[in-house]
């Protein structure tokens, strides 16, 4: 089972087609050795590891499971047990822009039923699906550590809080004309411009 309730079927994954190697970076290997140097143990290395590996195949691919676990010295099964476990990891494939609705006790008190309504009105989609263009997915998650300013929801890695349907009116159409850059790169260690003057965070900002 999934951290979002989906079955998740790890020998599917692990069929002969799917486990075609796959070279990573060299900015990625250089990253991954710098990190795991971090550690007394390499396997203490697993989620840095995985952020970089999805950011290299964009999802977690057996292939980005398999060069995890070969760096680290890990069984396969042990490096999906951490991805399935987190959101942050997608499982499969995700749209340009990719919004986790928190949808835990105290967002949900305060709306975030009306913000996932607002997506799937706003964008055509359910939960779990990807607009024709590619440029939308969504999907609703647990708690996301912003509760002081729910509802709230993440793109990419961008958090987005207080929110109200006017506010996201705003934030979805200034994303599809601006197309910002809302990405954390773990092998650059630095954060996309993000959407200009948008705060990173509501909370440190008042
Ligand atoms: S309950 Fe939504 S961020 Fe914590």
């Amino acid at each position: 089972m999934t951290d979002n309730g989906q079955v998740f079927h790890i020998n599917a994954r692990a069929s002969s087609a799917s486990r075609e190697p796959v070279v990573f970076s060299a900015a990625a290997e250089k990253r991954a050795d710098e990190v795991i140097a971090q550690y007394p143990q390499k396997r203490s290395a697993v989620m840095p590891l995985l952020y970089i590996a999805q950011e290299e195949t964009k999802f977690v691919t057996q292939q980005a499971v398999d060069w995890v676990a070969s760096k680290l010295d890990m069984p396969p099964v042990q490096v999906w047990e951490v991805a399935t476990f987190y959101t942050m990891y997608y499982k499969k494939p995700v749209g340009q822009y990719h919004v986790q609705i928190c949808r835990t006790l105290p967002c949900a008190l305060r709306g975030a039923r009306k913000v996932s309504e607002y997506f799937h009105k706003r964008l055509g989609l359910q939960p779990g699906e990807i607009s024709n263009d590619g440029m939308w997915s969504f999907e609703e998650v647990e708690c996301l550590g912003s509760c002081g300013t729910a509802p709230m929801c993440q793109i990419n890695d961008v958090f987005f809080e207080n929110l109200t349907d006017e506010k996201l009116d705003v934030i979805v159409s200034r994303i599809e004309k601006e197309q910002p850059d809302l990405r954390f790169s773990t092998i650059r260690d630095e954060l996309g411009a993000g959407l200009a003057g948008s705060p990173k965070s509501e909370i440190i900002q008042s």
